[in-house]
């Protein structure tokens, strides 16, 4: 008999949990600090366009194939697609969330470890020395590491993924509400004016830098949890009644407005401390701390605040990406959820473990960057947009188009034929063009 497929509760609890996966450290953590170190404006006009131009197909072919194929990534291209090329879309699908949630424990570590900070007093003194001083020892981060893929693991393994749905409700609110209220307080701190000019002044010579495309497009992958199929999984748990073109656009908006917000709040910050833009994944725990120094009284509870916020906005994230790997451990070998999650879980924490060691503690480069900078630039800026690649080649090219249209909702769109022509032409050309020349330029 055949079983019936599990669906959203609602439309929201279906646009929650997208917007739960695509919110998280990558509008805040990894968006400032690609952005500081791809030179601001030229970063952000590339990012932009990418989420308009390639994102935003991606995102609806993937949530048309889910809905199709009514199961996870790797599945679906061998049931719509035995035997085929495509399935190797799904099998990249893995290895990214297997990777990307190695460094993501790392990051979302650090938020935990600065809640404690936070808790019990702040940071006093300098905070790049603080910083510093935290990433470089051995010992410390590896235990908050692990201590935030010991929840992401619970969570997952207990399958209680619908409270932090649930919290999503209000945790979002009032992270947007925290950021613009920092956003204002950052602008009045005399950096302002120079942010603005970093941020939103194009410097028409940097665009013929083909590296900031590379980071620009893979950022748009990374922050909207594209190309590996997690938003295809997530579409196929929708009832067919659901419209697909507006939920993408509500999660693109909501995704990118967090981020240019928090450009908001660290960049005119920066500026005003004098810290330096380009000095990679630490950017924001540098800069966000100074920011709370200056907040006299009140700096050690927003503090509190804020990291709480990013912790959980990061946890929503981290089980995706592990129940990514988890759901297809247990089809594939047939082992219980729990034997799953502990397990792989377990082996994602050690492979994370280079990477906390690799800012500072021990010297591990690949390619003349650090670990943690090596394997999101590979996962983020590579992987995802390969993997984008060749699903919006299946949706486009192995289907027909009127089948891709009917699926994603897009009959009666007047704008239906431009996002077809750009779904088949423009975002596999410019995806395939960035990733060369990224490559060629790494
Ligand atoms: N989108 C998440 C973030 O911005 C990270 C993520 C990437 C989650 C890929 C799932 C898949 O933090």
């Amino acid at each position: 008999m055949k079983k019936e497929r599990e669906q959203w509760g609602s439309r929201w609890g279906f646009i929650l949990a997208a917007m739960g996966s695509a919110v998280g450290l990558g509008n805040i953590w990894r968006f400032s600090y690609a952005m500081g170190a791809g030179g601001g404006s030229t970063f952000l006009i590339i990012y932009l366009l990418s989420v308009l131009i390639i994102g935003f197909p991606v995102m609806l072919i993937e949530f048309a194939i889910g809905r199709r194929a009514q199961t996870d990534a790797i599945d679906a291209f061998k049931k719509l697609a035995p035997k085929s090329f495509w399935v190797v879309a799904g099998g990249m699908g893995v290895l990214a969330a297997f990777i990307i949630l190695s460094f993501y424990g790392v990051i979302g570590g650090w938020s935990l470890k600065y809640i404690f900070t936070y808790i019990t007093g702040g940071v006093s003194g300098d905070t790049e020395t603080y910083f510093n001083g935290f990433v470089g020892s051995t010992i410390e981060p590896i235990g908050w590491q692990f201590l935030f893929m010991g929840i992401t693991i619970a969570i997952v393994m207990l399958g209680v993924q619908k409270g932090i749905e649930a919290s999503s409700k209000w945790m979002m609110p009032i992270l947007s509400i925290l950021l613009i209220l920092l956003a204002i307080y950052s602008l009045t701190l005399g950096g302002a004016s120079e942010a603005m000019t970093f941020m939103f002044h194009p410097d028409w010579s940097a665009f013929s830098d083909p590296s900031v495309y590379f980071a620009a497009v893979g950022q748009a992958f990374f922050t909207l949890s594209l190309g590996m199929g997690i938003m295809l999984t997530y579409g196929s748990y929708l009832s067919p009644k659901e419209k697909l073109p507006s939920s993408a656009v509500y999660i693109i908006i909501l995704d990118t407005l967090f981020a240019v917000i928090a450009g908001l709040v660290v960049f005119p910050a920066l500026f005003a401390f004098d810290i330096d833009p380009t000095q990679g994944p630490g950017l924001v725990f540098v800069v966000l701390p100074t920011i709370f120094q200056n907040i006299s009284g009140l700096g050690a509870i927003v503090g509190v605040a804020f990291f709480i916020l990013l912790a959980l906005a990061a946890l929503s994230s981290a089980i995706s990406l592990l129940e990514v790997t988890v759901s297809y451990l247990i089809r594939r070998l047939g082992v219980s959820r729990k034997f799953a999650t502990i397990g792989i879980g377990f082996v994602i924490f050690l492979v994370g473990v280079p990477s906390s060691l690799s800012n500072g503690a021990v010297t591990i480069k690949v390619f003349g960057d650090p670990f943690l900078d090596f394997m999101d630039k590979f996962s983020g800026n590579l992987l995802l947009p390969l993997g984008g690649l060749i699903i919006t080649l299946y949706g486009t090219w192995s289907w027909k188009s009127n089948e891709l249209l009917e699926y994603a909702d897009l009959q009666d769109a007047f704008y239906a034929p431009a996002l077809l022509f750009f779904a088949k032409f423009v975002a596999p050309i410019a995806i395939l063009i960035i990733l060369i020349f990224g490559m060629l330029n790494w």
